[in-house]
């Protein structure tokens, strides 16, 4: 099959390669999946499961990409809940091979039906960026309506679901980001916007939830703004500032068939719109993941026409 690898941790997404695979071999509780559409987050070749195992071993040549939507091919010993020809969008196992291919042998548990009426492009573009909002928002966060959110890059991947789902919750969302990306935050259903290159983000006021993408200086002075009893929830590392009267919280997205199926729901209802900005064929995937302009969304990988 064919699959886009990385080779060497160096070189990064540079070494990004188009090669021949065999294709996975399904272990018990998997499926392989036959993807149609792949989803990629750019910061993938800086993370440690890209490179090793559970166990620490090298694990290079890795086949890039997280994200999937797709149809089962095959069944794992004792795989039960999914059938083979179901289409499928989920969550890949970071310490495996992902997605940017033709097939992936993916536990059965990080899978959800994917409706026939949305596209495999839409569902590869949902589920980590879909995941990690709505656990930041109301797992971690705890948000309740009528509560406030500072939402941080509000018009990026992450950005733009934590907006959405926030602002459907009955929360007030004070989106962040640069000068170009007001107008985008504010579609998505932002209330209002701050420019964190020439607003001053003192100015918001108090909030409750602190949905951080950023980290650094951003995140310390977001802890400062947050009420008695509210949260920082941060997707970029431990957290290195704390509400003075409140909790710091950071975590890692994991997959939920329940959760990607609200999520799911909600793009078929037109209550959540996903934030795709160009779609590419898996033979020019590596020029598309590594773009000379800036990206205003997400690549998508069609892996099949
Ligand atoms: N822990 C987890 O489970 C988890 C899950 C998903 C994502 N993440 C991480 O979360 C981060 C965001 O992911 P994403 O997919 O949402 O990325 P993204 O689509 O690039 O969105 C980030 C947004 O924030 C903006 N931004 C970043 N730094 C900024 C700054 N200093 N001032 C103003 N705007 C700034 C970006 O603008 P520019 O493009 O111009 O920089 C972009 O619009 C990544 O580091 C990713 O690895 C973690």
């Amino acid at each position: 099959m064919k699959a886009i690898v990385v080779t060497d941790e160096a070189v990064g997404t540079a070494g990004m390669t188009l090669v021949e695979r065999p294709v996975p071999q399904a272990a018990i509780n998997d499926v392989i999946v036959e993807i149609h559409a792949s989803g990629y987050v750019p910061t993938e070749v800086e993370w440690a499961s890209t490179w090793t195992d559970r166990a620490g071993r090298d694990r290079a040549p890795s086949i890039l990409g997280h994200e999937l939507a797709g149809v089962v091919s095959a069944l794992g010993y004792g795989t039960t809940g999914l059938s083979v020809g179901q289409r499928v969008f989920g969550l890949a196992d970071w310490h495996r091979d992902g997605t940017l291919a033709q097939y992936v042998a993916i536990e059965a548990r990080n899978l959800a039906p994917l409706p026939g009426d949305v596209d495999f492009t839409v569902g590869a573009s949902l589920p980590i960026s879909g995941l990690t909002a709505w656990q930041g928002l109301f797992q971690h966060g705890r948000l309740q309506a009528g509560q406030s959110v500072l939402a941080h890059g509000a018009a990026g991947a992450v950005g733009t679901m934590v907006t959405e789902l926030a602002r459907e919750a009955g929360a007030y969302v004070i989106g962040t980001g640069r000068a170009a990306d007001r107008q985008k935050a504010l579609d998505f259903g932002a209330h209002e916007f701050v420019d964190l290159e020439s607003d001053t983000l003192e100015d918001v006021g108090g909030v409750d939830v602190v949905f951080d993408v950023i980290g650094g200086d951003i995140q310390k002075r977001s802890a400062d703004l947050i009420r008695a009893g509210g949260t920082l929830v941060t997707v970029v590392g431990p957290p290195e500032a704390r509400p003075a009267h409140g909790v710091a919280i950071d975590f890692v997205v994991e997959s939920d068939r329940a959760q990607l199926g609200e999520i799911v729901q909600r793009v078929r209802d037109g209550r959540l719109r996903t934030n795709i900005d160009s779609v590419a064929a898996l033979d020019d995937a590596v020029a598309a993941l590594n773009p000379t302009e800036r990206r205003k969304g997400k690549t998508i990988i069609r892996v099949r026409p």
